[in-house]
């Protein structure tokens, strides 16, 4: 094996843990913390002290299956100890008022995303900001095994200047899971797409403008939209598109979730497993391909759902230690991809460039 092959095959898929571990409280405890906070956080060894939801019954069974020892009865019980880290997983249109609740000086992780529009994620940040919270956002795709890799092959040079990103998911997804979504104006960018679009920002930074449209798709008639093709503009040297489309309902044979990243000299290819014969998932892969190598599959260990939430989690825990400089989804980061996901919303609406047709 050439030190380049052996150099891909070694690249780092998990974030470092904390030395020490601080305990963690969750509120809101809805489908995303059964199946991906609490799992996540049991396999890392992170402690959670206690949970609360509006619902409590709901808290008291998870509290139940994960060993949980306190449920708390009122949301002012949950924040008396101020020295955890308080995890949110609350439907975005609840996490504006629960954020105009919660005390000083505390340490938080927000779902994405940052409230139902621009604007409130932009008064939560300067909430946040007014109480010393520091928070950052469950962006966790960053920290999935199939993306830290691909992270040390850009920063070690591996695959030259980036040229082509293209995120292609043709998948079908039972959006019926999440009633919430109905009430919204606006589904699939800012509930699904959002996560791709922090990804790109995190390679690329941010686009100069770009150019979108969400559908709606007549066997989903309950929600405003739920496909999506957009461009995002970085200039001239680089083409970086998605299409998203969750309504590919004839069986797993031409289902695709893949995020593709070019260079002048490599390119990485990330398949999004979660996404495909939903529920079961099949594996995350990676392969990576440079100027001295053929393409490289690693043998990539954990998945984005639960494994990715351990690395946002251990980013927190480690910050709050002082052992990592930076939160790296901030919410001065996150209000940056709340704001393309808002600007995919108004180039939807404005329907685009106006066609001059023959008489
Ligand atoms: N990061 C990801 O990949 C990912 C995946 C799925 C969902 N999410 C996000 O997580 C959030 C929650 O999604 P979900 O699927 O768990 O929803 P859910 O409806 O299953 O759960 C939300 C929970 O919040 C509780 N709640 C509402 N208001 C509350 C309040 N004021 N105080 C305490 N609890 C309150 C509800 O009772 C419910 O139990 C959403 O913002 C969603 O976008 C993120």
């Amino acid at each position: 094996m050439s030190d380049q092959e052996t150099l891909i095959k070694n690249l780092g898929q998990t974030w470092p843990m904390p030395s020490k571990t601080n305990p963690v409280i969750i509120i809101g405890t809805g489908g995303i913390v059964k199946d991906a906070h609490l799992p996540a956080y049991k396999k890392a060894g992170f402690n959670v002290l206690g949970m609360f939801d509006i619902d409590k019954e709901k808290a008291d069974l998870l509290a139940k299956e994960y060993e949980i020892d306190k449920v708390f009865s009122t949301f002012e019980e949950a924040f008396e100890n101020k020295d955890c880290i308080f995890d949110l997983a609350l439907p975005p249109a609840n996490l504006l008022e629960v954020v105009e609740k919660l005390p000083e000086d505390i340490y938080a992780i927000f779902q994405k995303p940052l409230g139902r529009s621009l604007e409130e994620g932009n008064k939560i940040r300067k909430i946040c900001h007014q109480k010393n919270i520091k928070a950052c956002m469950n962006f966790q795709l960053r920290f999935s095994p199939i993306a830290l890799p691909v992270y040390e092959a850009i920063q070690k040079n591996l695959l030259g200047e980036l040229v082509e990103l293209e995120v292609h998911v043709n998948v079908h997804t039972p959006w019926e899971l999440w009633p919430f979504l109905k009430t919204l104006d606006r589904v699939e960018v800012p509930l699904h797409s959002i996560h791709y679009i922090d990804w790109i920002r995190s390679v690329l930074g941010n686009p100069k403008s770009l150019y979108c449209q969400s559908v709606k798709h007549p066997k989903v008639k309950d929600l405003a939209d739920c496909r999506t093709s957009a461009i995002f503009n970085y200039g001239e040297h680089i083409r970086c598109c998605m299409t998203i489309n969750h309504t590919h309902s004839f069986g797993r044979k031409n289902q695709d979730a893949y995020i593709r990243l070019e260079g002048t000299k490599g390119a990485a290819k990330m398949t999004l497993g979660l996404l495909l014969d939903y529920p079961n998932g099949e594996p995350e892969e990676l392969e990576i391909i440079t100027e001295n190598t053929d393409w490289i599959k690693l043998d990539i260990k954990g998945k984005w759902f639960p494994d990715a939430f351990i690395g946002v989690m251990s980013n927190m825990q480690r910050f709050k230690n002082g052992e990592d400089d930076k939160l790296i989804t901030s919410i001065d980061d996150s209000i940056d991809t709340m704001a393309v996901v808002d600007s995919c919303g108004l180039s939807s609406q404005s329907g685009g460039l106006k066609i001059d047709y023959a008489d």
